[in-house]
């Protein structure tokens, strides 16, 4: 059953803000939701051992979500570590698969198998508690109970997320080359520096699609400009580039600086689109370029004008953009500070101690993104008429999913026919038809490598499938292993994109010696193709996940159930990526008899089936260990030794080779179309292969 929205049942509690994540609403259910006791500022239910809680999208620690408690309120958090709540997400929607009880159940009372899936549809704070303070019960918590909460059943995982995803609506498409290499760093600081990488991926036969412009190429980080003095000859950088077949894709953050005579603020000023303090004034706060005011995303008439902002890049040449710091993030509130420098005053006259000496470190470390300010700004909501003002903190978690709106729709209007690369770092469901998402700032670490692998099928449940980490890490340095694992997964995510951080070890493929090894892991992605995006434009098409946990499909396989560091990538393949330290290899869970397939240079190397349990594979740096599911066939592009891919445009879709396992393989759907306008059908664009 895909998508049956008669098996969705939606309740309402108090009286929600409207965040038009949903795009089909069933009418609305009078009796009380037969999972889920109401406590007084929420709900909870037992869970038993057994029990998996998929869910939460972009989230630390595991696929199963349980034991520990999770913040739903988009952060600007640089540590992903395993203490933290909450990351730039917001993706409130939970799948129970296993045991669950009937709230009326007494304490003696038989479980039922089921697959339930969960979504609060409310902006504010939501805290999940998943068997964290008991581990045998869920308590979720709002600070405002006042939701739409939809509950869909399934007879599968699958069958569930596809009732959620037709309710949501379909994901964004990205155009076919945002498939390809995108190296980034921040910052390149000039226009040669943009040069300098493009020729180096040339002179060493590296594909490479897009470089990113990180915060350097606006003149004084002010968001739609170009910085006259080290990219004053942007407009033939475009073209250079574009004549390389290279996009050139610009970051927009969310702060407009405070300046005048700078365009963006004086209009948004003159015209109140910019949020505001308790006394009406534009909210002062302060971001990369000092002192900014965030424009009002949520009040309809300001994102209009936001958005077509945007023009005065594409009518540049250029086609692709990523939206930051929209959390939004704060390093600080001009009213907040005052009060630290304040208190640092008196403390100056003090002999510090225990107490004063923290609180002094406390006062600024916690000055950025601290929750006072949050409660201390004011959006003009179209979604609340009668209403003056929201205050922020209750609608915190629409502002990047907003920002990104106004892009996007923006783009609707300035170049309806074409697809544009957009992608943000906040986000709520319901941004993943506008755009898709970065999964943030990462560390080189090993055990950040594993959270990317974990992270995938968490969001593509929650409609993020345009997705993907910085590969190699964003903060600390990397090492040439560590980066080649990383883009050893990498090269099977749809975005696929070497960022690091200022003051970091550089990132760029052409500084490692490995040159052979990453040139053949590069050359795979490239591949990989046809098949790569083929199973994104079903899965978007459709409403299905491209990457899958193994619990999904091996329901009855404990061991199954309990591995969550290989994963399913369409009906075909299973991955299982090595993520950690001087491990030529690993061992892999095959949860049934599969074709291990070996890449080296992007070439098959060797072909051997493995019958089901657990088995050691070398996997050296380098090579491309792929498992082959039996009955089916995996397409790829032409071999690469027949081939030199500069970019997506040398990959040839229609001539493919196959690698298959099986007597009997029926045809592989194929959807394959030109990747740059929006004639999506499934009808007219599958091919039977
Ligand atoms: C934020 C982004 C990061 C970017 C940096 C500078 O930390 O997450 O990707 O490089 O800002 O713009």
């Amino acid at each position: 059953m895909q998508g049956d929205i008669k098996m969705v049942k939606r309740y309402r509690f108090g009286s929600p803000i409207e965040t038009e994540a949903v795009l089909h609403k069933p009418d609305i259910t009078e009796r009380e939701c037969e999972w889920l006791k109401k406590s007084e500022d929420g709900f909870f239910c037992r869970l038993p051992q057994e029990t998996i809680v998929y869910g939460l999208g972009e989230s630390i620690r595991g696929i199963n979500k349980r034991g520990w408690l999770y913040r739903s309120f988009c952060s600007d958090e640089p540590e992903h570590r395993e203490d933290k709540q909450s990351l730039y997400g917001a993706h409130n929607f939970l799948l129970l698969s296993g045991d669950v009880y009937r709230k009326e159940d007494t304490e003696d009372a038989l479980p039922e198998q089921k697959n339930i899936g969960f979504f609060f549809d409310t902006p504010g704070e939501i805290v999940f508690d998943i068997g964290y303070t008991k581990r045998d019960r869920m308590e979720i918590t709002f600070s405002d109970f006042d939701l739409e909460l939809y509950v869909m059943e399934g007879e599968s995982p699958d069958e569930v997320v596809s009732a959620f995803r037709e309710l949501i609506g379909r994901s964004y498409i990205p155009p076919k080359w945002a498939f390809g290499y995108g190296q980034s760093r921040w910052s390149y600081e000039t226009a040669d520096d943009v040069r300098k990488v493009a020729e180096e991926h040339k002179r060493l036969k590296l594909p490479l699609d897009s470089v990113y412009l990180d915060i350097a190429y606006m003149e004084r980080y002010k968001d739609f400009t170009i910085d006259e003095k080290n990219f004053g000859d942007f407009d033939s950088l475009v073209k250079e580039m574009k004549e390389n077949r290279i996009h050139l894709v610009p970051i927009i953050d969310a702060g407009v600086k405070i300046e005048e005579g700078y365009d963006v603020y004086e209009e948004g000023k003159e015209k109140g689109y910019f949020c505001k303090d308790e006394n009406g004034e534009d909210f002062t706060v302060g971001v990369w370029p000092g002192k900014c005011h965030f424009p009002d995303m949520l009040n309809e008439e300001a994102r209009h004008w936001f958005g077509d902002k945007y023009h005065l890049l594409t009518d540049r040449g250029i086609d692709g953009f990523w939206n930051d710091m929209n959390e939004p993030a704060i390093f600080y509130s001009e009213k907040h500070l005052k009060k630290v420098f304040d208190r640092i005053d008196e403390l100056k006259k003090e002999n510090l101690d225990v107490d004063t000496y923290f609180e002094m470190t406390g006062l600024v470390a916690g000055s950025s993104n601290n929750l006072e300010d949050h409660k201390s700004f004011y959006h003009q909501y179209s979604e609340m008429p009668g209403e003056d003002r929201i205050r922020h903190d209750k609608v915190h978690n629409l502002y990047g999913y907003y920002m990104t709106r106004a892009a996007a729709e923006a783009f609707e209007e300035l170049v309806p026919e074409k697809r544009i690369l957009l992608f943000s770092r906040a986000s709520y469901i319901g941004m993943h038809r506008y755009g898709g998402i970065w999964q943030g700032d990462n560390m080189s670490w090993w055990s950040h490598l594993l959270l990317n692998i974990k992270m995938m099928p968490s969001l593509n449940m929650c409609g993020f499938l345009y997705t993907g980490a910085d590969l190699g890490g964003f903060g600390a340095d990397v090492t040439e292993d560590l980066l080649i694992r990383f883009l050893s997964f990498g090269i099977f995510t749809p975005l696929m994109r070497n960022h690091s951080a200022l003051g970091t070890r550089r990132q760029e493929l052409y500084l490692f010696e490995k040159k052979e090894e990453i040139l053949g892991v590069l050359k795979m992605r490239y591949r990989l193709l046809p098949y790569l995006y083929s199973e994104f434009m079903k899965a978007a098409l459709r409403g299905t996940m491209m990457f899958r946990p193994l619990g999904f499909v091996y329901r009855e396989d404990r061991i199954a159930r309990q591995t969550e560091d290989q994963l399913l990538l369409g009906e075909e393949l299973m991955l299982a990526p090595v993520h950690e330290q001087n491990q030529g290899g690993r061992p892999v869970y095959l949860p049934e008899r599969m074709k291990f397939l070996r890449f080296r240079k992007g070439e098959l190397l060797e072909e051997e089936v493995l019958e089901r349990g657990y088995t050691f594979v070398e996997m050296p740096l380098g090579d491309i260990c792929i498992f082959l599911r039996e009955g089916h066939k995996l397409p790829l592009a032409e071999s690469a030794s027949h081939r030199n891919f500069e970019n997506t445009e040398d990959v040839d879709y229609d001539n493919l080779v196959f690698c298959e396992f099986g007597d009997e393989i029926p045809d592989y759907e194929y959807y394959s179309d030109d990747g740059e306008t929006k004639e999506y059908s499934l009808e007219k664009n599958i091919r039977m292969l």
